[in-house]
């Protein structure tokens, strides 16, 4: 086979043989295949996509393209979830210890916030001593002993993606359904799941800004998920405006903890509570949606699903002292409050405008090799819908960069919009699949 030959057939829209797809990527991930002649297909493939077989075979080359984590000694369903990503977007760190309290195991390999949505991998960081390094047998260590474990990818786990995500990332080929899918899935059937509850997002804040786009990725995933025989199940969310009232990632732990406490934000409770319903009838560990529920809510009234959000944190060398008392996570040195300059019906709180204003302030990174400030961000957001006065405060800039923080007010400010018209919060959930 001819690397070149395979970019021509699909730059003229010809569907490629599961062969021609190994060929390149087994080719891509040793080394033989360069770069170049990886953008030109991936530059292919967004331009004519690939069918539905494409697809899986894309997937199966990038997953066989590294090792896999064996799971399969674990009895409990094991059952994930992955989100697209959003600002504020903190679910993974309340929802992993709350199902697995019911009977959910939760081998969670997770990624780094880059651009402007945030990262679980940078969020437990920000726990001291958290260690979301572990090799396989200590990730199975945590997985039997409490049910759940997020760590991040090992270098040899989907190198395939490791490379193709960074190039693809440089050649304006982030947004194809074909490589998103292989991409996303590839790396969660690394760890031999049951099967994969979706959380996509559409909005300002996302990475698919229209509910068309964000629907179509959301068809494919589940799809090609039930193709390679995952379970699937999958919800479109709303990311116009932050999940909740904290973005950024000791921020976004101390909200965390407000949630596994029985209060937190509503949104990020029903986004939760609404992921882990399927999880559970996922699992089969729940007859039907209202004992789903019941379980789930208990677990959070009951102050178990903490405790066990404290015990994987222990169990990854962190402090769980930093999850009972807030104030020893790290905290930055300035907080600035923004005002409201007139009185009314919050409108809108752009997303997009709070993610970039959290990475000036230090909360993101806008390259891979970028290093994140754990205390920076932005909380005690007000939501839409909700009525301000003059002078009261739409949300509190924590950061360490005086330089930065001009420009961060700037756009926080500008990402609300106030009304006198009344305003109803928009719905969190726009498709159930
Ligand atoms: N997340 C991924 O892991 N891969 C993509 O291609 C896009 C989002």
């Amino acid at each position: 086979m001819v690397p070149q030959w395979i970019i021509e057939k699909k730059r003229d829209g010809r569907a490629l043989a599961d062969e021609e797809i190994g060929f390149f990527i087994q080719g891509y991930a040793s080394g033989v295949i360069p770069d170049y002649q990886m953008a030109a297909l991936a530059m292919a493939i967004t331009l004519q996509g690939m069918s539905p077989d494409e697809t899986v075979a894309l997937t199966r080359n990038m997953l066989a393209s590294g090792i896999t984590l064996d799971t399969s000694s674990l009895r409990n369903p094991k059952i994930d979830k992955h989100s697209t990503g959003g600002i504020g977007d903190k679910v993974s760190l309340v929802l992993a210890p709350l199902v697995a309290c019911c009977g959910i195991a939760v081998p969670m390999i997770a990624g780094r916030g880059l651009g402007l949505t945030g990262g679980t991998i940078d969020k437990l960081e920000s726990i001291p001593g958290y260690r979301t390094h572990l090799d396989e047998a200590a990730f199975l260590h945590v997985l039997h002993t409490c049910g759940c474990s997020i760590i991040r990818a090992m270098d040899n786990l989907v190198p395939a993606d490791n490379k193709l995500y960074a190039l693809r990332d440089v050649t304006g080929t982030v947004p194809s359904i074909p490589l998103i899918v292989s991409s996303i899935l590839s790396k969660k059937l690394a760890a031999q799941p049951d099967g994969l509850v979706l959380d996509v997002k559409w909005g300002h804040g996302a990475f698919m800004t229209t509910r068309s786009g964000a629907e179509a990725l959301t068809r494919a995933l589940v799809t090609t998920g039930r193709r390679l025989d995952l379970r699937m199940a999958a919800l479109l969310t709303d990311m116009n405006q932050p999940l909740g009232r904290a973005v950024g990632n000791s921020l976004e732990v101390a909200e965390s903890v407000d949630v596994l406490r029985g209060n937190g934000p509503a949104d990020v409770v029903a986004l939760t509570l609404e992921l882990g319903v399927r999880m559970l009838m996922m699992g089969h560990v729940a007859a039907d949606r209202k004992q789903a529920l019941e379980r789930l809510r208990a677990k959070l009234q009951s102050g178990e699903a903490f405790e066990r959000l404290k015990t994987m944190v222990r169990l990854h060398g962190g402090d769980p002292r930093a999850l009972d008392d807030p104030a020893r996570l790290p905290s930055a040195t300035i907080r600035e409050p923004l005002p409201a300059h007139r009185a009314g019906f919050i409108q809108t709180v752009d997303a997009e405008a709070i993610g970039r204003a959290a990475l000036l302030l230090g909360a993101g990174r806008a390259r891979v090799t970028d290093k994140v400030d754990p205390t920076a961000g932005i909380a005690a957001l007000k939501k839409i819908g909700e009525v301000v006065t003059v002078g009261e405060t739409l949300a509190i800039l924590h950061t360490n960069r005086r330089d930065r923080l001009e420009e961060a007010r700037a756009l926080s400010a500008d990402a609300f919009r106030i009304t006198v018209e009344h305003v109803s919060p928009p719905p969190l959930i726009a498709l159930e699949i």
